[in-house]
Parts: structure tokens; sequence; C-alpha cells
């Protein structure tokens, strides 16, 4: 067992729970979950107050949750308008610019309620009413704060696509989601780049409805064709009354729609609601961060992504703190930006992914020892399982050997932390995400047989026996996929995934996706897409994409593509396929590696076995198993002849 890392008195004592208080509460949050809802439900300003906290079933055929289901509230009005009555004049946002010789701006709730007020105004004025789908495609700017919590003003549903994808992948969540409106801006400035926000939007909306509106915001003042359907934010804010009354909404109307890959098909819209997910997003931020009133929070997620929708925006905003918006990249203009943004508005609590750890700490201490990160009290991880190594050197050289991490494991589809130390509570130990947050029942299942093992020092994978406020609803339009993916293969379970060791202390360890779904510097890919992809390419007539260990991003893309008959294989059109790729999906998505397979390992039936080319990529050929049953046994060793990763 490597290092154990105990709170020190000072950190428990400090902390909403130390060891003490954590058992007391998690014991109380499973026994009780009703009592204990009912209780953390009025962390929020209500409406209409809930009478019932838990409705959930977990059966088969009837999966249905909800929570809070007959109390009303709005979003924006816990977010901004009630801190405006105690902390007006506090800053809200802390909004940092790709480039560090621009000013920071500091947003007051204040100031922030007008902002928002306007931007519904906005979005009604063009026809926005509660209910419809609003796409956001937007740099990181306060903007795309105001954008969402001006959805949740008037109960639209907003549904964030990531800057880095492509007009097609942004052109079918358009449609997916049958959004009324998109709201985007001339550039994405990013790591002294800038990509066009704007050109991609109008190129997306070729294959959208007519009546899709667009409202551009100006970031850059770069130039940009203008079309019938677009409106100036910059203008139409000039205009904009400063005030609209927040919409009542019950609990359980939907919050936002956030597309995200699985392991088969096209990205599904994971459905948030809008009472439990945000007393789940408050809740986590302030125990699992330890927050306190005047500390300053920064998660570097983008909001295009899960971790920046409820660690930036919603649990944040709902428990008044001061939250930073970083526009950049860690490497830009050099490794040191991190620790400059940390030391300049004095950071408290810092929440990053492990593949930027990685990337950063290979560039040197020196970038960390230069600036002064002493207001640091707590360092996050997320995304994918950190490696010790990376953890005990954010631990030492990062934090001083002064800051517990929290390394929490979460996924879109939870809402919120599911496993993750508390500070001042747990005993940290590198690499693991230990232990459940309040109201999460964690199981071990065997692959096989779908039983719970009992017991500790066991592995298997990892499955939720019971709801919690955070959970994804159902899949945008497809209920019965969701009741597949997440309750089809355990009944009765919720499944993650991902697969588990629970160690001998009890304590969790996330091993990775079981699935087809590989995690790229911590972003989800599914292997089909790529997949689908490449053989969307007229030269391609078939691959398989699987993932391989990658030192900095977690995984790389490692695909075999067979050409059509009578194409050549050459270096130019392996760029041909990585340029095809970003175009069809996005940057994230280009292959690291192409191999050429003049064929695919496939069983009699014509099953594709991808144990095998997982094995072949991760140049551990040596224990390939039984490949009698393929079809052709001799591809594998054309594949192996030609691997492309060799250490
Ligand atoms: C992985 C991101 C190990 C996991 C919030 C999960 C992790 C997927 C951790 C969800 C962690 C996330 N340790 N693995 N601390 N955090 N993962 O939906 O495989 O983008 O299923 O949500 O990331 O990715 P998603």
């Amino acid at each position: 067992m490597s290092n154990t890392y105990p709170p020190t008195e000072a950190q428990a004592k400090r902390a909403h729970a130390d060891a003490e208080t954590y058992a007391k509460m998690y014991s109380h949050s499973i026994t009780d979950p009703e009592g204990f809802w009912a209780e953390e439900g009025k962390r929020l300003d209500w409406i209409k107050p809930y009478t019932k906290v838990k409705n959930s079933s977990f059966t088969p055929g009837n999966i249905d949750i909800k929570w809070f289901e007959d109390g009303t509230l709005n979003v924006s009005a816990n977010c901004v308008d009630r801190h405006v009555e105690t902390r007006g004049d506090q800053t809200a946002i802390i909004w940092e610019p790709d480039d560090p010789k621009d000013d920071a701006k500091h947003i007051t709730y204040r100031e922030l309620q007008g902002h928002v007020c306007r931007m519904a105004n906005i979005l009604q004025s063009l026809g926005v009413s509660k209910g419809d789908r609003v796409v956001l495609y937007l740099p990181m700017i306060p903007e795309a704060a105001y954008a969402m919590l001006a959805c949740t003003r008037i109960g639209a549903v907003h549904s964030i696509v990531f800057a880095g994808f492509s007009p097609d992948a942004l052109g079918a969540r358009i449609n997916g989601c049958d959004a009324k409106l998109v709201i985007t801006a001339d550039y994405a400035p990013r790591g002294g780049r800038e990509t066009p926000l704007k050109s991609n939007a109008d190129a997306a909306l070729l294959h959208c409805k007519e009546n899709v509106k667009c409202l551009v915001v100006k970031r850059t003042g770069g130039q940009t064709t203008w079309t019938d359907r677009d409106y100036d934010y910059n203008e139409l804010v000039l205009e904009a009354d400063d005030y609209q009354k927040p919409e009542e909404m019950n609990a359980e109307d939907p919050l936002f729609i956030l597309y995200t890959s699985g392991s088969t098909g096209q990205p599904k819209g994971v459905v948030h609601t809008t009472g439990g997910y945000l007393v789940y997003a408050s809740m986590t931020h302030q125990y699992t961060f330890d927050y306190h009133d005047g500390d300053v929070f920064w998660c570097t997620a983008d909001v295009g992504w899960v971790t920046g929708h409820s660690y930036i925006v919603y649990g944040p905003l709902a428990n008044g703190a001061t939250t930073i918006m970083f526009e950049g990249v860690p490497t830009f203009p050099d490794a040191g930006r991190f620790w400059e943004v940390c030391a300049k508005h004095k950071v408290t609590q810092f929440y990053t992914a492990p593949t930027a750890i990685r990337a950063l700490m290979g560039a040197g201490d020196d970038h960390v020892k230069k600036h002064d990160l002493s207001d640091l009290r707590l360092l996050g991880s997320v995304g994918e399982p950190i490696n010790p190594e990376a953890w005990t050197w954010y631990y030492n050289v990062v934090g001083g050997g002064n800051c517990p991490i929290v390394d929490t494991f979460w996924q879109t589809e939870t809402g919120g932390h599911m496993l993750t130390p508390l500070p001042g509570a747990t005993t940290l130990k590198p690499g693991a995400a230990q232990t459940p947050f309040f109201g999460v029942k964690p199981v071990v299942l065997d692959p096989q047989s779908g039983e719970e093992i009992h017991g500790n020092d066991v592995e298997g994978v990892l499955c939720i026996a019971d709801s919690w406020p955070g959970q994804m609803r159902t899949v945008w339009g497809d209920h019965e996929r969701f009741e597949k993916t997440y309750f089809g293969d355990y009944k009765g379970y919720y499944f993650s995934g991902d697969g588990c060791k629970r160690d001998a202390d009890g304590d969790y360890w996330v091993t990775g996706r079981v699935d087809d779904v590989i995690n790229v510097s911590g972003h989800r890919m599914g292997t089909a897409e790529v997949e689908s992809a490449l053989v969307a390419h007229a030269k391609v007539a078939e691959s398989a994409v699987v993932g391989y260990p990658h030192d900095i991003k977690g995984q790389g893309i490692y695909a075999y593509v067979t050409l059509m008959n009578g194409e050549e294989p050459s270096d130019e059109l392996r760029k041909e396929l990585e340029t095809w790729v970003r175009t069809e999906i996005g940057p994230i998505a280009k292959p690291d590696l192409i191999q050429w397979a003049p064929g695919l390992p496939k069983t009699r039936s014509g099953k594709i076995m991808r144990r095998i080319l997982r094995k072949i990529a991760e140049d551990d050929f040596g224990a390939l198993g039984d490949t009698s049953t393929l079809a052709d046994p001799s591809v594998v060793d054309d594949l192996i002849a030609n691997r492309m990763n060799r250490s």
C-alpha cells in the first residue's frame, strides 16, 4: 500500500464534516433518504415547498425517478436573486480571458442579475418560452453563464455544445433536441488561436429547420457573415429590460440536456431536471470542496461539459460563491498559466483533470514555484483515474503538502459527485475516489452473474443501488434507451459503465470503463462515433476503434482502418482521415494512431473481436487469449506485425 494522508486537525475542524460527522450523516442518508433530503432540500428557496421527497423506481420496465415532485422553484432565482439581497456587491463570477494581457472581469451578484434578466428578455423577444430548447455554442465567456441562467429564468431548456465540436456535431444536436434558438459568438479565442464559431454555426444551421434563429455575441469583433436568421446580442442588450420575473418551475421540469457519448450509436441527450439537480450540485459543491463564504473557487472545465455545468455555474452560484470562468488553456502563453491565475485571483479551491496535471508535471516544477499559491486550501481531480505519480506531484508541488486532494468520480449522468474523499474527514489514498457521497449506495457486481459481491478486497462493475437527487431522469426523446443503457444489464441497479475495486478498508477505486467508451484527456468518446465518422469517408471500407494507454491523455484513440478495394495506404491518406474525423466530430476525436488493417479479426458470425484489437493496441499481444473462434486467425499476425504502438 502506498502512502496515506490523514486529515490534519485543522482541516477536520474547519470542514463541514469531519470523519465522525460524515459517518453519521452518511448513515442517515442511506437509512432515511426521505428525512435526509427533506432537510437538505431546504438549502434552496422554493416558491411552493415540496411535501413529497423521493419517488423512484429502478424496477425493469418502470424506471421512474422523481425528487421533490410537488415543489416549485426557479433556478436563476436561487443562483442569483436571493444572493442579491444578502451579498449583492460580492463577486459572483471572475472571468479570466484567454490572453493574460487582457483584463479580467469581476461580475457582482447584482450585476449578474441584470445580465441574466436582459438575456432572458432577449430570449423571450426571439420567441423562446417555457419548455423550448436553446442550444449554446459559446466560448468560455460570461455570456455563457448569463445564457444558461437566462434559460432557467424563463423555463427554457439549454443544451450546451462544446465549442470544439464541428458543425456536423453541432447540427446533429440542434436537430436532436429540436432547438428554437442557437446562441453563439463570432469567434472563440483559445490558446492564442481563434475558432470561427459563427461560421461553424452557419454551416450547422444549413442542415436545420429554417425557422431556427441564431443570437450572436461579439467576442473578438472579427468579421462574420450575417444571415436573415441572425440577431445581434450586443445591439439587443442595449434595449432589453433589466428585470424579468422568474418563471415558476416544477422540480421535475427539465433544466438542461447535455449530449454525451455512450458505447453504442450516436451521443444521447442526458436530461437533468430542476429541483433535485440543483440541491445535489449545491450540496456536493459545499461539502466536497469544503466551500466557505469568502473562498474563491476555480473549476478549470469548460461549460460544454457537465463539470462546467455543476461546478462552474450551478453549484457555486447556488451557494453564493465566487467562481472563476477561464477562457484559456493550461499551456498558454506557457505552462505556468494555471498557477499564475491561482495567484492572481487568490484561488482557495482548485479543480482540474488528471490529463492537465500530467502535462503540467512534465513541464517542470519551476512553473509552479514562480507563483504564490499560499491561498490554496484544497485541490480536486475529475474525469479519469489519477495515477499516484501525478497525485503525489499535485499534492506536494502544487498543494505544498497542505491541501487535501478530492478525487471525484462522477458522470454526466449523475449530475454531481458520486464517490469522493471528503476533506477533513477522509484519510486520502492516492488514486482512489474512496467513499460515497451522501445518499449514494455503491455496489460491486459480478459482471457475469450480475450478483452483488459483498465484503472487501473485491472487484467487479460499479453500480448504484438506489436513486440520488442529481440523477439523470431520461434520455431526451427516448426513455427506452435510458432504461436499456443504464438499467438493462443489471436489473434493479444503475450501471455506471465503469469497473471498480473495493479494497480491504472498503474504499472504492474506479478502474475505468468496461464498455466501448474511451476517456481521452478526460473527455468521453464513443468508439462507435469515431468508427462511423471513418467509414463515412469514401476510401474507407471498415474501421474499428479502441483506446490505448497514453502518457498525457490517459487514453489515446487507436483506429484500425480497412480501405476500399484499390485504395493504397499512404501517409497522405492517414492525414486526410485525421482531418476528416476532426471535421466530422471535432479535434478531440482525431485518432492518435491509425493502423492500416487488410482485415479485422472477426468471429465466424462476423462479430469484430475488440478484445484482441485492444490488446494489440496496448502492445500486449502476448496475452491474446483464445483466437480459435476467429474466421481467419492469420489477420491477427498481420495486425501484430504492423502495430503502431511499440514500447
Ligand atoms: C470517468 C465527467 C476515475 C469514468 C464528470 C466515468 C473517472 C466517466 C473519474 C464520466 C474519477 C470521471 N476516477 N474515473 N475521479 N471521474 N471518471 O460523463 O469512466 O464526462 O464513467 O463526466 O469519466 O465522464 P463524464
